[in-house]
C-alpha cells in the first residue's frame, strides 16, 4: 500500500480507487480503518484476504449521511435518533436490523450491521466521493496492533495493493465504542473511544454480553485481540516478586515512572492523568515498543473508569496472546 497525503486530488483518487473494487486505508477519529465498497461483496473479501480475518467477524459500514443509514438498517427504536443526534460523527458503532442491499459477507450471516458515521473530515470527504457506504474494519492483520498513524497501516498491509491517505495521527486512538439496538433496549458488544457514563443518559443501564464463544459476537470479544508482537505483562503486587529482566524489557506507565529500573524503554500515556490522552497514546506507545524491539512489555493498571474500562479492556485482551494470565 502507498502512503499519500490526504489532500483534496488524493482524497479523489481513492474515492475512485474504492468505486473500481480497491481498497483504501484512511484515517478516522478512531483508529485508521482499511476500506472498500461496502456495496460490494468481492471488495469487501479483499478485505478479509488483506487482514487474514476469519469470515465469521463482521464489519462496521462506514456512512456520511442519515439517508445511507436508512438504506442499509432499520430503525425500530425511537432513541436510535436521540444517540445520533448526541454521538454523531463519532466514536459510537449502532449494531442494527440489516436491509437486503447489504452484502452477506459484511455482517457474516447476521440479521444485523454495524454502521458508524466517523468524525473526520477525511473519512467523511472519501466515503461522500464515493457515494457508497465504506466496510472497514481497524487497518492492521488479524489479532494484532491496530493502527493510529499511516505508517503503522504501512508497517502491517504494506504488500497489499491500494492506498493509504494520510491525515495524521488520530485523535481518539481506540475504536468505536458499540452496541447492539434491540426493539426495547441496548447491550453493550465493546467498550470503545465513547465511555458508557455519556451512552447510559440515553440508553439507560448497558449490560456488557459476556459469552466468548467459537462465533463472538464482535471480536473484541475473543480472548485475545490487539496484541503487540511481544508479551504484555502487567504490574501485580510489587515488581520485585516477578522475574522482571529490565535491560531487555519496555515498561508502560499510566501517569509517572517511578524510577524502580532501567528498563531499556519506558514510556508514559499521560503525565496528567488524562484518559483521553492516553487512549490516545495507547497504541502508539505499544508500536514504538515493537520496533524498539523490546522482549517484554511490562503495564501498569489504569483505574477502571470513564475511558480507563475501554483501555483496560485492551491491554487485557493484549496481555492473553502470550498466556499470561495477569
Ligand atoms: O473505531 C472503529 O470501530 C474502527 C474504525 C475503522 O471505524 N473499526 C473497527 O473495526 O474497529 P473492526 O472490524 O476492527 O471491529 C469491528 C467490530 C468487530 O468486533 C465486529 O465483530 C463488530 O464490530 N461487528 C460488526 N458487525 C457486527 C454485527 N452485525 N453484530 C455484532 N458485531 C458486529
Ligand atoms: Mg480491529
Amino acid at each position: 500500500m502507498q502512503i499519500l497525503e490526504a489532500n483534496n486530488k488524493n482524497i479523489l483518487d481513492a474515492a475512485a480507487e474504492i468505486n473500481n473494487g480497491g481498497l483504501c486505508a484512511f484515517p478516522t477519529e478512531t483508529v485508521y480503518g482499511l476500506g472498500a465498497n461496502g456495496l460490494d461483496a468481492e471488495a469487501v473479501a479483499k478485505i478479509f484476504e488483506a487482514k487474514e480475518r476469519p469470515t465469521f467477524n463482521p464489519l462496521i459500514l462506514h456512512i456520511a449521511d442519515i439517508d445511507t443509514l436508512n438504506q442499509i438498517a432499520k430503525i425500530e427504536n425511537d432513541k436510535v435518533y436521540e444517540l445520533i443526534e448526541k454521538f454523531w460523527p463519532g466514536p459510537l458503532t449502532l449494531v442494527l436490523p440489516r436491509k437486503e442491499i447489504v452484502p452477506g459477507i459484511v455482517t457474516a450471516g447476521n440479521p444485523t450491521v454495524a454502521v458508524r458515521m466517523p468524525n473526520h473530515p477525511v473519512a467523511l470527504e472519501l466515503i461522500k466521493n464515493t457515494g457508497v457506504p465504506i466496510a472497514a474494519p481497524s487497518a492492521n492483520k488479524f489479532g494484532m496492533l491496530s493502527p493510529t498513524e499511516a505508517k503503522h497501516v504501512a508497517k502491517q498491509l504494506g504488500k497489499v495493493e491500494g492506498l493509504i491517505l494520510d491525515g495524521g495521527k488520530c485523535t481518539v486512538g481506540i475504536e468505536s465504542t458499540i452496541i447492539h439496538v434491540e426493539q426495547k433496549g441496548f447491550k453493550l458488544l465493546r467498550h470503545g473511544g465513547l465511555s458508557i457514563n455519556e451512552l447510559e443518559i440515553i440508553t439507560g443501564k448497558l449490560e456488557k454480553k459476556t459469552e466468548i464463544s467459537e462465533r463472538p459476537i464482535a471480536p473484541g470479544m475473543l480472548a485475545y485481540h490487539y496484541s503487540p508482537k511481544i508479551p504484555v505483562i502487567f504490574f501485580d503486587g510489587h515488581p520485585t516478586n516477578m522475574k522482571i529482566l529490565p535491560d531487555e524489557s519496555g515498561a508502560l506507565y499510566f501517569r509517572n515512572d517511578p524510577s524502580e529500573y532501567n528498563f531499556k524503554s519506558v514510556k508514559i500515556l499521560s503525565e496528567t492523568g488524562n484518559f483521553y490522552e492516553a487512549a490516545a497514546n495507547l497504541f502508539s506507545k505499544l508500536h514504538q515498543f515493537e520496533e524498539e524491539e523490546v522482549n517484554r512489555i511490562y503495564v501498569e493498571r489504569l483505574p477502571e473508569t470513564g475511558l480507563g474500562v475501554a483501555i483496560m479492556d485492551r491491554l487485557t485482551k493484549a496481555s492473553k496472546k502470550f498466556g499470561s494470565t495477569k
